[in-house]
């Protein structure tokens, strides 16, 4: 098992507007994607604007472990030297995945159609998140699994060689299950077919396709063609527009800010959390859109705006389904009732998502009304937060609940303390020192 790291409680106060420039760090989806994609082409790859968290991290090194050369050099750039499709090694110890389901499930996908025996473990978050939505398309294609109950880490697999192409209906809208689909079909003879019929995040087909796989998009199918070699790629990761999404709310909730988040990822699958807020009455301008390696990129500049709640319309779940906690923050400054339904998928992320935030903004001074597939917020019209008190909210091992608990303590009468922040590294390692650079008032607390 994955050893924990000690607790960092951490408390955060208001301390006006928020003014200045930020850079968040690299996308984690194309991070994750980046690594593995170029950890399997033929020759030496470049990446730029890598994502340097620990779920990365933990990409990086079982790919290492499976056979590939991934380097950093000092100026920050990462050198990928692969091992071919189908060349993937071994490994000799067990892929501690950490808090990382994108790692485990995508890597799950890449084991299946190799000749190889993997462990896969995780961190106490991980080990309750449920892996039958990949185990169930890749045993289809032949791989083997040993589980722990309820199908969860730690896990053993055995993958087959040559692995059986299948045709598969997403049973739920995951980019994660059909790039794992994706990736084992890449060593797969014969052509795997996944159909989606609510569109997720287009990372693994956009890239794929860039580092010169066999694969189609028709309409809501997406096929692959195995054994085709991949060749090494330059790669400029744009900025996580899930990192941008705890500024975009910071700026638009305390009074005054404004705030210019630079070089952000505006791949339409991913948008989800802009569009919401523009609905809520958000000051959000989208400044010098280009296009850098494929994918829309442009700085938003965001200034505070007095919000309004909304019914928040269910089709945009996929596209802003990590950004929920924070819009959730957002709700709770607004003028009126936000109802959010139909996105059951947050009761398996890092947390319950909708049962950490109904219980951790309720600490805070907010009122709000749990369902089973959303929640439903009062919001308090722009009146600061009434803050934590003595007691701490719990970031049960989730990074995006300890980062959405931070921002809403950038608009509260008492500071909201935070039982531990640091999960925080997982995702964006930088954030703390941005907050403070921008103006919020951060301090660590004894544990
Ligand atoms: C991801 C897909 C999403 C998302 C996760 C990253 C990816 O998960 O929540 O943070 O990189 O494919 P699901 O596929 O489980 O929705």
């Amino acid at each position: 098992m994955h050893a924990p790291l000690s607790p960092r409680p951490l408390s955060i106060a208001a301390a006006g507007p928020l003014k200045g420039e930020v850079t968040v760090p690299g996308d984690k989806s194309i991070s994750h994607r980046s690594l593995m994609f170029a950890g399997l082409a033929i020759g030496t790859s470049r990446i730029r604007g890598l994502l340097e968290g620990e779920d990365v991290l933990a990409t990086a090194a079982a790919m290492r472990a499976m056979g590939a050369t991934i380097e950093r050099r000092e100026d920050g750039e990462w050198r990928v030297a692969g091992v071919g499709v189908g060349g993937l090694l071994q490994p000799n110890t067990a892929l501690d995945m950490g808090n990382s389901g994108t790692s485990t499930r995508l890597l799950m996908g890449l084991v299946a159609s190799h000749p190889i025996t993997a462990t896969f473990t995780g961190d106490a978050s991980l080990s309750k998140r449920p892996m039958a939505r990949v185990i169930e398309p890749l045993s289809r294609m032949g791989a083997d699994f040993t589980a722990s109950p309820g199908d969860r880490l730690p896990l053993t697999m055995r993958g087959l060689c040559p692995a059986v192409p299948i045709e598969y209906e997403l049973p739920v809208a995951s980019a994660q299950v059909k790039s794992a689909v994706l990736l084992a079909g890449l060593n797969t003879p014969g052509i795997t077919r996944v159909i989606e019929r609510v569109p997720t995040r287009d990372h693994s087909e956009r890239m794929l396709r860039g580092f010169g796989a066999d694969l189609n998009v028709e309409g809501e199918v997406v096929s692959i063609r195995g054994e085709a070699e991949l060749r090494a790629q330059d790669i400029d990761v744009p900025g996580d527009p899930s990192s941008a999404g705890f500024w975009m709310v910071a700026a638009s909730i305390v009074p005054g800010s404004d705030v210019t988040i630079r070089n952000v990822l505006m791949n339409p699958t991913r948008t989800g959390l802009i569009a919401a807020l523009r609905l809520m009455g958000a000051s959000i301008e989208a400044l010098g859109t280009r296009d850098v390696g494929g994918e829309a990129v442009a700085d938003l500049r965001v200034r505070h705006a007095p919000l309004s709640a909304i019914e928040v319309p269910p089709d945009l779940a996929p596209s802003m389904i990590d950004e929920y906690p924070v819009l959730f923050v957002a709700a709770a400054f607004a003028k009126g009732h936000t109802v959010a339904r139909g996105a059951h998928e947050l009761r398996v992320k890092e947390s319950d998502r909708i049962a950490a935030m109904a219980a951790a903004l309720g600490l805070a001074g907010v009122r709000v009304e749990e369902h089973e597939d959303g929640l439903s917020i009062e919001g308090r019209d722009g009146e600061p937060l009434v803050g934590t008190g003595g007691a701490r909210v719990a970031s049960l091992l989730d990074h995006r609940i300890a980062m959405a608990m931070a921002v809403a303590g950038m608009h509260a009468a008492r500071p909201v303390a935070i039982d531990d922040a640091a999960p925080i590294a997982t995702s964006y390692p930088g954030f703390i020192a941005t907050a403070q650079a921008l103006g919020a008032q951060p301090t660590w607390l004894d544990a």
